[in-house]
């Protein structure tokens, strides 16, 4: 199904013009990672669309979508091991904790709407910062580079990746992002849209994620928009990513 392919690119990038084996090596060993957190994902959130196509788990349940993720991520540290490079095993294979570990912190507050702004970067740090920090270091690592500032470079614009996203699962619409919209409210992921919204709206703060349904989360979803929250947090994203090529 495609898929922007930002992982493989910024490995490419910060490897520069000398790139080689090892660079593609870490370019495939990334998406691959990132596929197989996403297969996962779609398990764990029930999800039905991803690029705009049927979830693995939608079309094949997850018994096959369990097992197709689990062959993505092994298959991702065979190609790092066959390279031989043993520090691109050790970044991936700390990565792909911190991938669990905000997966898990994802959990851990769900449905909780007293989360914090810390909270939310905490987590998103996590679960998508980290994986653009690796590709960045692994890329620029791969042609013997020092790898100095271009892991935060990666962590930042990794984040800034996530609030996008997460603008457009209120925003939409489906057709453009490949997603259904209000998933992470259905799914009781309290995203930074939500938090800054619920500053502004009473009844956004009051409001519980588990009683929605798919009617009741595209309100929620259009009484979020009407507060400015989604203009802002696009702000945020920005001047992440504005911060990110400053150094
Ligand atoms: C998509 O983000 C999901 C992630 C960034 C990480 C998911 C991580 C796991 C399932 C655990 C670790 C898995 C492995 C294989 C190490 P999202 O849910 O915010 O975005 P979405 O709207 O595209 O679903
Ligand atoms: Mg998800």
């Amino acid at each position: 199904a495609g898929g922007k392919r930002m992982r493989p690119m910024l490995v490419l990038l910060c490897a520069g013009p000398d790139a080689g084996d090892a660079a593609v090596r870490a370019g495939i060993a990334v998406e691959m990672v990132h596929m197989a957190s996403l297969v996962h994902d779609d398990v764990l959130d029930r999800a039905p669309l991803r690029r705009g196509q049927p979830t693995v788990f939608a079309s094949s349940g997850r018994e096959r979508a369990t097992s197709l993720g689990d062959r993505l991520f092994s298959t991702a540290f065979k190609v790092l091991v066959d390279g031989g490079d043993a520090d691109a095993v050790s970044e991936v294979s700390a990565t792909a904790v911190d991938l669990a570990r905000g997966e898990l912190k994802q959990r851990e507050g769900a449905f909780n709407m007293e989360l914090t702004e810390a909270d939310y970067f905490e987590r998103c740090g996590l679960k998508t910062g980290r994986l653009f920090e690796a590709a960045c270091v692994l890329g620029r690592a791969s042609t013997g580079g020092e790898t100095g500032p271009i892991g935060q470079f990666g962590h930042r614009i990794g984040l800034a990746f996530q609030l996008l996203d997460d603008v457009l699962d209120i925003a939409g619409p489906p057709e453009r992002t490949g997603k259904a919209r209000g998933t992470d409210l259905l799914d009781g992921t309290v995203t930074l849209p939500l938090i800054v919204a619920a500053g502004f709206d009473p009844a956004l703060a009051a409001l519980d994620l588990r009683t929605l349904d798919e009617e009741t989360a595209a309100i929620a979803c259009d009484r979020i928009e009407a507060t400015g929250a989604l203009e802002q947090v696009r702000a945020r994203a920005i001047s992440l990513i504005d911060e990110a090529k400053a150094g």
